[in-house]
């Protein structure tokens, strides 16, 4: 058996094909949604993630600008430059792209994005609105996997979920929508002792670590839904997630591929956040 492999390009381009008249019905308002990128510094991996971020704004027919300051910047620098942003009417959604070079207090810095235009969702307002059940924004990596789970047509309810990682940008809200659509939710970490037993036994496993080949077919139930959230550079320079691929695809029961997996659904959840976030100001929805 081989897994059903979870094509995050089919997805994504489905998802963008919902988008398209949301993005029509604003265009006839006058209103075009725009997303502003602030990259901070010369992070190679982040200048690829801002380009796909641009290509796929102009794909459904954003606007979008990129803002890149020096990697010395001083945070006042940087919230001065969101201040203008947050008052561009122009603008609908704003994200400044992690990670941030270390003298800058990454938290303080994600809160200065003006609530309405916080389409990455990390900000505390958002974060809150979450765990209490009544999102606005949400991290678009979870939302992009739940976007994949339900794509297939996979079971949420009722079956056990196993989260590794625990950041705020992936583990904790893919645990909380995983909560709220009624899975049985274990959180762990690459250092939860005896991991390979508890994901073992998880219906749907989600790896979100940054640690290559974690995942080992032994530690996968069969016919499981894997997805794979890491982006892993080799020393080869090629690109590769948490899950040791080979192996686990001839035991799980759907795989996502890395690349060409959820870092598609990122970008796809980033952009449908920002229809909303304009169709909220501009009107056409409830704030
Ligand atoms: N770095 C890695 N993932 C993300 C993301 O979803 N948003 C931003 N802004 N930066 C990231």
């Amino acid at each position: 058996m081989t897994a059903i492999l979870l094509d995050g390009a089919v997805i994504a381009r489905h998802t963008f094909s919902e988008l398209e008249p949301r993005v029509r019905a604003l265009g006839k308002l006058g209103v075009r949604p725009g997303l502003a990128a602030v990259c901070v510094g010369d992070d190679p991996a982040s200048a690829i993630y801002v380009r796909n971020k641009v290509r796929a704004c102009t794909e459904v027919g954003l606007h979008s600008e990129v803002h890149t300051l020096g990697a010395n910047c001083t945070e006042n620098a940087l919230l001065e430059k969101l201040e203008r942003i947050n008052h561009n009417p122009d603008i609908h959604g704003v994200i400044v792209q992690l990670p941030l070079p270390r003298q800058l207090d990454a938290g303080r810095v994600q809160r200065a994005i003006a609530v309405d235009k916080d389409v990455d969702g990390f900000g505390w307002h958002h974060l809150g609105a979450l765990v209490a059940g009544h999102p606005v924004y949400t991290p678009c990596t979870p939302l992009g996997v739940m976007a994949m789970l339900d794509y297939a047509g996979i079971t949420i309810e009722g079956r056990r979920a196993v989260v590794v990682g625990r950041s705020v940008i992936v583990g904790k809200p893919m645990a909380l929508l995983l909560i709220s659509r009624g899975a049985t939710v274990t959180v762990c970490n690459s250092k939860t002792p005896d991991l390979a037993r508890l994901t073992a036994d998880a219906d749907i496993l989600v790896a979100a670590t940054g640690r290559a080949g974690l995942i080992t077919a032994d530690m996968v139930k069969t016919g499981a839904a894997v997805i794979d959230v890491g982006i892993n550079r080799l020393p080869d320079g090629k690109i590769t997630g948490d899950v040791d691929f080979a192996a686990v695809n001839a035991k799980a029961g759907w795989l996502t591929p890395v690349p060409g997996g959820v870092g598609r659904m990122t970008v796809a959840m980033l952009i449908a956040n920002t229809v909303t976030a304009a169709e909220r100001q501009s009107g056409m929805t409830p704030a």
